[in-house]
């Protein structure tokens, strides 16, 4: 469903994405792993056409990221751990206001809020005002707000940051469960263990560069390593980029 080849983008002399190839498969969850400045969020914004690359190219859900940046985007949701909420409204007034950004129709928002109040439980997210909600609360109007346009593909970036544990385990789950035939996920953080728990395959994601790349259970293989916190040290010094200690997110 995402296919990424030789993507680059360069700050000045940071070279955010270095090369990046990576595919991403139906059903899948894929995982971008790095710590914080590794360039995850510069390539999912490529990826969701906020950003031009320099050079390489990509499709997503088979467009053309650089030609067909419409269809791209009706193709994705994207959930931050920025949030973004208008605190005076409620969640569902976010939710119609975002629907209609996206070109639906009333009865087809409408609609659209019922089954996401089946699938995320959003309770009285629905009739209460933003600015009242806890961390937990907000986030699950924000994933509902990726999710209103039925996206094929989303992209969540560090999406438990800030959350309390019951919060985060809500959002791992909804993340376990969402890939189906015909759709997918790319999970973007730097805690290795929702990478260990979530994702099918991962990439490891260092100073814009992908220094390792497979099934997680081959990552941890790899590196001889009982977990994904002790590979991806493993991978980063055996990759020859850094001194270790800098390698902590
Ligand atoms: N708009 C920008 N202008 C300048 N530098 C940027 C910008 N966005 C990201 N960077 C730099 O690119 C690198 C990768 O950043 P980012 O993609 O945000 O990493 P991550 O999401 O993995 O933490 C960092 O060195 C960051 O400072
Ligand atoms: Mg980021």
């Amino acid at each position: 469903m995402i296919e990424v080849s030789n993507l680059s983008k360069a700050f000045g002399k940071v070279k955010a994405a270095d090369k990046l190839n990576f595919s991403v498969q139906a059903g899948e969850i894929f995982g971008l792993l790095g710590p914080n400045g590794a360039g995850k969020t510069t390539t999912l914004r490529i990826l969701a056409t906020l950003l031009k690359a320099d050079a390489g190219s990509a499709t997503v859900n088979g467009f053309d990221i650089n030609k067909e940046s419409e269809q791209v985007r009706t193709s994705i949701g994207v959930v931050n751990g920025g949030m973004g909420l208008y605190d005076r409204l409620s969640g569902s007034e976010v939710l119609y206001y975002f629907g209609k950004l996206y070109g639906m129709k009333r009865q087809a928002i409408e609609k659209r809020i019922l089954e996401l109040d089946e699938l995320l439980k959003l309770g009285d997210t629905l009739t209460r005002r933003c600015g009242s909600f806890s961390s937990g609360m907000k986030q699950k109007i924000v994933i509902a707000r990726a999710l209103l346009h039925d996206p094929s593909i989303i992209f969540f970036d560090e999406a438990t940051s800030g959350l309390d544990v019951m919060a985060r385990r809500a959002v791992l789950d909804f993340v376990k469960n969402y890939p189906s035939e015909d759709r997918a996920v790319i999970y973007s953080t730097h805690v290795m263990g929702e990478v260990e728990e979530l994702c099918d395959r991962a990439a490891i994601i260092y100073q814009g560069k992908i220094i390792a790349q497979d099934s997680t259970r081959a990552l941890l293989g790899k590196a001889q390593a009982s977990n994904l916190e002790q590979a991806f040290f493993t991978i980063v010094e055996s990759s020859g980029l850094v001194p270790a200690v800098e390698a902590s997110a």
